[in-house]
């Protein structure tokens, strides 16, 4: 059976900043999601997963709407790109769909679009190739957002599709969108960490993530409140801290202003990057990064932020969490001679702080989704 993978991400900067029509800046993982898929002759979809022995889920693709509540949640996220092509009016016929996952599931790294994501690409060459790249994030996020039920900004998709190996996705939110037929709103922006004796430590810390639906959404309604009260479509429009005083809420107005600096790093991440620069010159950004998610946004944990200042007591060059917060993965910048020691010291501090103990990784830039040959 052909096979098409999509990858998880990491978010280098540009953390909360996708749903107020800002700026992104994800690197793709070389963990993905894998979808083995053939057409059926019998008209039905058929899903199976490595990870889920022995359950195997058979529907017709014109009952989807119908069945969504009867399936198993993890069945949502492949089922919900099925029920988009059909709703986008492509003829997906029956399809035979096994999946295999290697993306750590509730670490910040963004298992599920990468599971929608290698559905998406698999669909496209089997039934509708005329789909753009633009068309297939927006049906793999409006599967994860209306049929999986789990919302999401456009960050995750957009990387899992577009990321480039070796390169960061420069990611202008509002331009995509806005530039969509003529393919702009993104750069590809080299990133070489080997050439410079760097690398990017993936701290997982496995904490659990149930209060991440309700945050999430909190804190996209804040967002909206702090933009109406400025007269703004997004927080992307403001780009003076001292506009922020107009905001009455101080909680609003915390958290406006790590929108707003939050799209400052990011411009100013991707600037020393374009110029080819010393990657550890990022490291201060990545660690202010995390100083505004903590202090303004208020989505880390004391587990992230163990993980933070042990990787930067260590000699990491910058550090912060990845991903919406309340749990899942810290990135570190670390030297390559040092990744063992920060990890090790990371590791110390968690059983110190008797937090369950960590799980680290090195990750490179990879490919964003694509067939295997
Ligand atoms: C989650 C969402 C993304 C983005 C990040 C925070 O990963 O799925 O769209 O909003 O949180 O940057």
């Amino acid at each position: 059976m052909p096979k098409w993978v999509a990858p998880g991400r990491v978010n280098i900067i540009g953390e909360h900043t996708d749903y107020n029509d800002g700026f992104v800046l994800p690197i793709a993982l070389s963990l993905v999601v894998e979808c083995a898929a053939e057409v059926r002759r019998d008209g039905l979809v058929r899903v199976t997963s490595r990870q889920r022995p022995g359950e195997v889920v058979l529907v017709k693709p014109g009952d989807l709407g119908a069945e969504r509540d009867r399936l198993p949640p993890w069945a949502r996220y492949p089922l919900g790109v099925v029920s988009e092509f059909v709703r986008h009016g492509y003829p997906v016929a029956g399809v035979d769909l096994e999946l295999d996952g290697a993306v750590p599931i509730g670490a910040g790294l963004s298992s599920s679009a990468a599971l929608s994501c290698a559905v998406a690409v698999a669909l496209r060459e089997l039934f509708a190739p005329s789909v753009t790249d633009r068309e297939l994030i927006d049906i793999a996020r409006t599967a994860e957002n209306d049929y999986a039920g789990v919302p999401t900004g456009v960050l995750d998709q957009s990387a899992s599709i577009l990321c480039r190996e070796g390169h960061a996705l420069f990611l202008d939110v509002r331009d995509f969108r806005n530039a969509a037929s003529r393919g702009g709103g993104y750069e590809q922006i080299p990133f070489d960490l080997n050439r410079f004796g760097v690398e990017l430590l993936v701290i997982d810390t496995g904490q659990p993530h149930e209060l991440v639906d309700s945050g999430y959404a909190t804190r996209r309604a804040e967002c909206e409140a702090a933009a109406a009260e400025l007269g703004v479509s997004a927080l992307r429009d403001v780009d003076s801290i001292a506009a922020l005083d107009r905001i009455t809420d101080p909680v609003l107005r915390h958290r406006a202003r790590h929108v707003v600096t939050e799209n400052a790093r990011v411009l100013a991440v991707a600037e020393k990057l374009r110029t080819g620069a010393d990657p550890r010159g990022i490291g201060p950004i990545l660690t202010a990064a995390h100083e505004s998610l903590c202090a303004d946004f208020a989505v880390s944990t004391p587990a992230l932020d163990a993980a933070v200042t042990a990787a930067l007591a260590t000699g990491a060059h910058g550090a912060r969490m990845v991903g919406g917060g309340f749990g899942g993965s810290v990135i570190a910048l670390v030297d390559r001679d040092d990744t063992a020691t920060v990890a090790e010291a990371v590791r110390n501090r968690f059983a110190r702080s008797g937090f369950d103990a960590p799980r680290t990784f090195v990750v490179l830039p990879g490919a964003g989704a694509h067939r295997l040959d």
